[in-house]
């Protein structure tokens, strides 16, 4: 750091413009590109009434645009009404769209299920009449804990077609992470399977459940176990109800519920570098106009392309870029259910070859794991129906980047770097395929109607097109979240405080070079960024403290080739526990927080300490421990340490 500006050590100087195909057939060229930036500076009432006028089917039309009356909380076409279900589903059947495949699903074992819109309107329906025989209604919130099949998409549009409130948990947390989001939506339902197929082994779903629930202190009325693997499974009478049950009995029609624009669509939870996972509440108007607008943007969908988009339906990615924006567009969504590299290391490219997918979106994450492995996997495939490459989670490196450029686009496909977070609801800033010339690394532009911009640790804006600090947002956007679920302080303190409400402030910094492009450089906070999801030290640090053995913990992250950030502990033992067998008590240790927390907060280093360097008010000093964690040579000024000694210990 120099001064106040964070500086950027990346000097990427490769340039790659427009195809001129692509820019000639594109969603959006150039000049339209201008005409939106341009009308949303200028007007933007205007700007985003007439993209929601023109994109979304409303059952009441709104007049007011936006309301900022009780800003930060802003409000978006509140007097508006609409149903999310019905604009993924119901108005595409007056149209060739009716069948025309909306999701095409493949098992991990290679089965092949393809659900046509009118089919999946009708599934939709079904459990949507489902849930009302259940007893939900509006506003009731529905825990869904899913493997990836086509059943997690009509559980959350079911939820969706009635007004009741989805919150999606990754199928790979735990159950103490399943029972955390439990209690802090009180949800009435959960939808769960007994199992999923994640690289040739089962997940048990329905057992973690059950812990879940044994544990939690609100109970469910009702949990639904869609059957997926066939083990067998402890069912509680009177509770659990089988999916298949349920389905033979249930009407096959719902009339679909119009709801205000701004009733909430959706929790998802993410990590902060204090506390718990934030329940991040997304609207049904305003979330669902920008996953379409983006995904029609950015992914330049045709009628005819095969979308895929590899995110579990678990994380924000999934719910915008597998289920909302594409269903939104009448799009056909490929759908995988299991590992990348299950059974071997070439079944993505398989996938691609094998249904023509047209469009790929992943994560660098999954690109560095594949690069690995060696060219002559994809080589060995035919990837010639791809057109565009998208990728989302985290900075790309510029090798990564050239590589899927090169060997999977064969250099004739564009890459979308999409820079976004769970709170905005769907990409920022992100090139445009038809309009935005590339430089590998970074997310480049902002897309229409979004204005970000760099401040300094003072908050103020720097003026100059060349700038680095924090990233900040300067105007709302639809797809904004809208609240910390049951936390409007939290909301307040996490995204708006720093600098006295004035800009949304993402957590990043980033660099824009001389042509206004952006750099992101990473979390500010202690968030751990691993294998592009989010994940808060201050969880991990939890759990294993949550152990017997621990008194304390610190955790932080080092630079990892395929995961992007591997989890270092610092971990005190307990004085009963000292005298140990330390590698042993590492493996321990390890899978107690894959236990508590799922697989991917598994530390990958456990370091045992007699101290954790802190400072004089207790705090633990993260910054000198990642430097130690990277074996980087300590030049920090150590002199406001409480325990100076400590640093001196670990350094050895
Ligand atoms: C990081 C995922 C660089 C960033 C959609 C952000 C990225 C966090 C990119 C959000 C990208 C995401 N380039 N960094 N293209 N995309 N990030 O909430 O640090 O899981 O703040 O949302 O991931 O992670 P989240």
């Amino acid at each position: 750091m120099s001064g106040t500006q964070i500086e950027s050590i990346l000097t990427e100087a490769r340039t790659f413009p427009v195809p001129e195909e692509f820019a000639r057939q594109a969603n959006m060229d150039q000049a339209q590109y201008e005409a939106l930036c341009r009308q949303a500076a200028e007007n933007p009432a205007e700007f985003w009434g007439k993209l929601a006028r023109d994109h979304l089917h409303w059952d009441k039309p709104f007049n007011q645009v936006l309301d900022d009356s009780q800003a930060p909380f802003y409000k978006w076409f509140s007097d508006g009404e609409l149903n999310v279900s019905v604009n993924c589903l119901d108005r595409h059947l007056d149209s060739p769209t009716r069948n025309k495949a909306a999701i095409i699903w493949e098992s991990e074992q290679g089965e092949v299920v393809t659900l046509t819109y009118a089919q999946l309107h009708r599934e939709v329906s079904r459990f949507a009449a489902t849930l009302q025989d259940l007893g939900i209604h509006l506003g009731d919130r529905v825990a869904i804990y899913m493997p990836m099949v086509p059943e997690a998409v009509i559980a959350m549009l079911a939820c969706a077609r009635i007004g009741a409130i989805h919150t999606v948990v990754f199928g790979g947390f735990s159950a103490e992470a399943l029972k955390d989001r439990i209690e802090d939506t009180q949800a009435r339902l959960l939808i769960t399977a007994d199992g999923g197929y994640r690289a040739g082994k089962v997940v048990p779903l329905k057992h973690n459940a059950d812990q879940a629930l044994s544990r939690s202190s609100h109970a469910v009325e009702h949990m639904i176990v869609f059957q997926r693997t066939g083990e067998e499974v402890n069912m509680q009478s009177g509770r659990d109800l089988w999916w298949h049950d349920l389905a033979a009995k249930a009407q096959v029609d719902c009339a679909p519920l119009a709801v205000n624009a701004e009733h909430p669509l959706l929790i998802l939870y993410t990590s902060g570098s204090t506390g718990k996972p934030k329940g991040i509440v997304h609207s049904s108007g305003g979330y669902l106009l920008w996953s379409l607008l983006t995904t029609h943007w950015v992914f330049d969908l045709k009628p005819t392309d095969v979308y895929w988009c590899t995110a579990d339906i678990g994380w924000i990615t999934g719910h915008s870029y597998v289920v909302y924006g594409p269903l939104a567009l009448g799009a056909t969504v490929f759908m995988y259910e299991g590992a990348p590299t299950y059974p071997d290391a070439g079944r993505f490219w398989d996938m691609i070859e094998h249904h023509r997918v047209n469009v790929f979106y992943t994560a660098p994450t999954a690109i560095r794991a594949l690069m690995k492995l060696g060219d002559e996997w994809p080589n060995r495939y035919d990837l010639s129906s791809l057109r565009l490459l998208g990728t989302v989670g985290e900075p790309i490196n510029p090798e990564a980047w050239m590589w899927y450029y090169k060997v999977i686009g064969k250099e004739r496909c564009p890459i979308a770097d999409t820079w976004w977070q769970t709170e905005t609801g769907g990409h920022m800033i992100s090139p445009l395929p038809g309009v935005t010339p590339l430089k590998p690394g970074s997310c480049t532009r902002p897309l229409p109607g979004i204005f970000p911009d760099i401040v300094d640790e003072e908050g103020e804006i720097i003026q100059s097109t060349e700038a680095g600090g924090y990233l900040v947002m300067t105007r709302p956007w639809p797809g904004m979240l809208r609240t910390v679920w049951g936390d409007e302080a939290r909301y307040i303190e996490n995204y708006w405080a720093k600098f006295n409400n004035r800009f949304y402030v993402a957590g990043d910094s980033a660099h824009r070079d001389m042509d206004g492009y952006y750099w992101i450089m990473g979390r500010i906070d202690d968030v751990l960024n691993v294998s592009g999801h989010r994940l808060g030290t201050m969880e991990i640090e939890s759990a294993l403290v949550a152990h017997p053995a621990v008194a304390e913990a610190a955790v932080v992250g080092r630079p990892h080739e395929i995961k992007g950030e591997a989890i270092c502990a610092f971990v005190v033992l307990r004085q009963s526990h000292a005298g140990e067998d330390m590698d042993a008590l590492a493996q321990t240790l390890r899978a107690h927080v894959a236990d508590a927390i799922g697989p991917i907060a598994r530390p990958d280093e456990i370091r045992f300490t007699d101290n954790l360097p802190k400072t004089r008010s207790g705090k633990i000093m993260r910054r000198l421990l990642r430097a130690i964690a990277r074996g980087e040579e300590i030049t920090q000024d150590t002199s406001t340490l409480e325990n100076e000694e400590t640093v001196r210990q670990l350094e050895r």
